[in-house]
């Protein structure tokens, strides 16, 4: 494992269209390299679309959760109008304002892509007033070149289907890449390269439980069902998080540092994270000198926040990968913080510290 193979990974799984509710081509890419590379003693895709897989451990006592999500945001479309624009809806969290003007891909019902715009009333028809004020979703069209809605549903653009915001992957200087998608392929990226490094060195003791989860991004859909299933006792998310380590913001206001290492969560919206997973962590991080640092407290959520009052409540936190411009379709973010990730959950996982 090295740059080069999470690079790959990073531009293969971030291309992937997965909009929540709409995972199937990320979750059948994940259990087909899963099955292809051997990675995990049972691997399955459960009925509401999570890649759940199991790696037996000699004989651990903890039962131990890796979930990242495969879903992220983007729009559904609400309504065909009669000359083929398109109306939508977002699914997830947008920044409305950089919506307008943006390249769409769109997911037909059948799997095929077709490249849309969003547009509004252009702006030598409005009024000086109405440039004033952020354009609205509800005001906003997609044209996907189409001139009437019977071209729009021979070619499977119904209700009900989704899009993205269209961003080629890009080499960006000091190992940085530019994407889509980037949360939470990220970790969907570090689980697989841990899976990877347990086949190559199977030195561990607890049993290791992973869901590569959908429908995140509307609220941990996907981390409730698979807690349930996987009966973990202690879980980790793997996440992308906010780096705002840009101009015009106070050091306290910055949630976390690209170039870093992995942000440790001791709290956000959904959870205050387990001192005791927290501990094996940071402990095992210092024991094998990788970085890491923690993640300012109490922005977003993440599936912990579910996972750790399923069933009878299950020790959780969360480690995530800076970001840069997340929920957006330029994110930023440094290979060598998901390659310290990897090492960290691995540390985690072969638990040196005895923790
Ligand atoms: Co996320």
């Amino acid at each position: 494992m090295d740059i080069k193979t999470i690079k790959a990974l990073q531009e293969e799984l971030s291309t992937l269209i997965g909009v929540s509710g709409h995972e199937d081509d990320v979750s059948n890419f994940i259990l087909e390299l899963i099955e292809k590379e051997n990675l995990a003693d049972k691997a399955w895709i459960d009925p509401l679309g999570n890649v759940l897989a199991i790696k037996n451990g000699t004989n651990g006592k903890e039962r131990i959760l890796l979930d990242a999500h495969s879903d992220e945001i983007g729009f559904m479309v609400s309504h065909v109008e009669k000359n083929g624009f398109l109306r939508f809806v977002p699914i997830g969290g947008w920044d409305t304002r950089i919506l307008l003007g943006q390249t769409i891909i769109v997911r037909s019902k059948v799997g095929e892509l077709y490249h849309g715009i969003i547009g509004s009333k252009p702006p030598h028809i409005t009024s000086p007033d109405e440039r004033k004020k952020p354009v609205k979703i509800p005001d906003m069209y997609i044209d996907v070149g189409m001139k009437s809605i019977e071209e729009v549903t021979n070619n499977n653009i119904v209700i009900g289907v989704t899009g993205t915001l269209f961003s080629p992957f890009v080499d960006f200087p000091n190992n940085m890449v530019r994407g889509k998608a980037f949360d939470d392929r990220t970790g969907c990226n570090v689980l697989i390269h841990v899976l990877r490094m347990l086949k190559k060195n199977s030195s561990f003791k607890d049993t290791l439980l992973f869901n590569f989860a959908v429908q995140e991004e509307i609220g941990g859909r996907g981390a409730i069902t698979g807690a349930f299933k996987l009966k973990p006792t202690m879980a980790l998310a793997i996440e992308n998080t906010t780096a705002a380590d840009v101009p015009g913001i106070r050091e306290a206001e910055i949630p976390s540092y690209i170039g870093k290492g992995p942000a440790i969560t001791v709290a956000d919206k959904s959870i205050i994270s387990s001192p005791k997973v927290n501990d094996r962590l940071v402990k095992n991080a210092e024991i094998d000198n990788i970085p890491y640092q923690y993640k300012k407290p109490i922005f977003g959520g993440t599936d912990a926040g579910k996972i750790h009052i399923s069933r009878e409540g299950v020790p959780s936190s969360v480690v995530s990968v800076p970001c840069r411009y997340i929920h957006s379709p330029t994110s930023l973010l440094k290979l060598d913080d998901i390659l310290s990730t990897i090492h960290l959950i691995d540390a985690f996982i072969r638990n040196k510290a005895g923790i």
